[in-house]
């Protein structure tokens, strides 16, 4: 017998929302749903008539709101920016005081910010909730990043407990084999409150920009095997079938091992070689990025995959400059050295991977101050380590990182990572050096051995920087025999300064 009113509704039936719909319904919830297109609702209920919870399709937003038990739970999912803004104003004048809307989307943290902030002005509850793991995880188990409304989201949580990925609580493995109508059952809920206002959001948004970066050093790692030892597609998934054994057991490295392997249906030839080589982007790992250059936080890693696509998507331009620009000649590695070159390449992943997140995790840190969030980086950790893309056994050594020092400045500093890197830099090094020595574009292995060597670096060269700010601009410098915060200038000989224009 259906209920009289749904648990929760949910706006937006994209594969997204269908499958999170889908997800709910197959956890027991009575899930009312909208769509613009009408037409699209009626299918998507006719298509699945006997969930476990049920689905109620409306054909109106007034019919919809209607059909939802008060306090009400609104879940949007449609495209970030105008259409969620769009939905919201379509919806308030049919809501009642303290019905939550739960904004699933991409959206831009400080959009979310804004959002909360209006509808709690309103007498209504936002939560902006990071959705992560892509259609799979919508329909099977996503991470979920809810902030906003704290008691708002205690509301909520028996669902987004209910439909979230799950790890195993001891080892932090991701428990998977969910089927339609058959949700895994047990383990640790991928989600946990964030924080306030657009905490979630910002947090997915870093997990992208973290994204970027496992992604393109990946491609790194298949360009120098490629490039240096001439390994085929079909071999090279073996390798990363290994790795995905190891401490680089992650969902990006296992579907790269089945994608090398597997062969383009109409040319039998292997796929990743009949793919163009220009990557496209929504934007979350641009908006990491730009963030990080607005609170002045270091993460060239993350802006270097970001950068990669770009370089990437002029293909004709690039086309025609190798025509013109020449670099070294490749020298191929002899077979004999594979075995240890291959070493080394898994070794230059793991260093840059760690490099990457500790950047990632720097920018959480950031803006936390900057927005008075309190964030939990081990339970951020530990949400990553099921349903989403970046899942990776690798986060539980961050959530333990965490554990042993919460106020860890950088993960840098751990006592794992930091030996991590003592027994692997020499590969990394070698690894990098040789890119550079035959002309292999290594942007992410590159910036973060570099982000690594400027970090441990108790002097870099801005003491020179500085004196050029001096000089030109009469911007002072601190001195090393002063205390911080006393600034100087000299006068520069006259003779040096560039001639006003008269
Ligand atoms: P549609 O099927 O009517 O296009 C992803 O694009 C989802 O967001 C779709 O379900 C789409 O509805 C919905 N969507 C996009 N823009 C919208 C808007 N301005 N108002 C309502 N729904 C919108």
């Amino acid at each position: 017998m259906p209920k009289t009113h749904s648990d929760i509704g949910l706006i937006g039936l994209a594969v997204m929302g269908q499958n999170l719909a889908l997800n709910i319904a197959d956890h027991g919830f009575q899930i009312s749903v909208y769509n613009r297109t009408v037409e699209k609702t009626e299918k998507f209920v006719a298509e699945n008539p006997s969930t476990p919870g049920g689905l109620v399709g409306a054909k109106t937003l007034e019919e919809f709101v209607q059909s939802i038990a008060l306090p009400r739970k609104i879940v949007i999912l449609v495209q970030a920016g105008k259409a969620t803004d769009a939905v919201i104003d379509g919806l308030l004048p049919l809501l009642a005081p303290n019905d939550i809307i739960i904004d699933g989307g991409n959206a831009l943290w400080t959009d979310t910010i804004r959002r909360e902030k209006a509808l709690k002005e309103k007498g209504f509850r936002f939560i902006g909730s990071g959705v992560s793991g892509g259609e799979e995880g919508a329909r099977f188990g996503p991470s979920l990043m809810p902030g906003g409304d704290k008691a708002a989201f205690k509301e909520l949580e028996p669902i987004w407990k209910a439909i979230a990925a799950k790890v195993d609580k001891k080892t932090g493995k991701p428990l998977m084999g969910a089927k339609p109508g058959k949700p895994v059952k047990g383990g640790v809920p991928c989600t946990v409150y964030i924080g306030e206002n657009g905490a979630g959001h910002y947090v997915k948004m870093v997990h992208n920009g973290i994204e970027y970066g496992d992604m393109q050093m990946i491609c790194e790692a298949y360009s120098l095997m490629q490039g240096l030892l001439g390994l085929k597609p079909a071999e090279m998934g073996d390798i990363f079938s290994a790795w995905n054994k190891g401490a680089l057991d992650s969902f990006l490295v296992e579907i790269t091992a089945d994608i090398l392997k597997q062969k383009d249906p109409v040319t039998k030839k292997p796929f990743v070689d009949v793919v163009l080589d220009t990557a496209g982007q929504k934007g979350t790992g641009k908006w990491t990025s730009v963030n990080a250059l607005d609170m002045g936080v270091p993460a060239p890693t993350i802006a270097e995959s970001v950068f990669a696509r770009c370089i990437s998507a002029i293909k004709e331009e690039r086309v025609a400059a190798s025509k013109v620009l020449k670099g070294p000649k490749i020298a191929k590695v002899s077979p004999s050295k594979k075995k240890a070159l291959v070493e080394a390449i898994h070794d230059a992943l793991y260093c840059s991977k760690i490099c990457s997140y500790a950047q990632g995790f720097q920018l959480m840190r950031t803006a936390q101050g900057e927005y008075g969030w309190k964030l939990n980086f081990g339970q951020i950790a530990q949400i990553f380590r099921g349903g989403c893309i970046i899942r990776a056994a690798f986060l539980q050594k961050i959530t333990e990182a965490y554990a042993r020092n919460p106020k860890l400045a950088n993960l840098l500093l751990d006592e794992y990572f930091n030996k991590t890197i003592q027994k692997a830099q020499a590969n990394w090094r070698k690894v990098v050096s040789l890119a550079v020595e035959n002309g292999i574009s290594v942007p992410t292995f590159a910036s973060a051995l570099s982000y690594y060597d400027a970090y441990r670096s108790p002097r870099l060269p801005a003491n020179l920087l500085q004196a050029q700010r001096d000089y030109f601009g009469a911007h002072t410098y601190e001195r090393v025999d002063q205390p911080r915060g006393k600034f100087f200038h000299i006068d520069w000989p006259e003779a040096n300064r560039p001639q006003a224009q008269v």
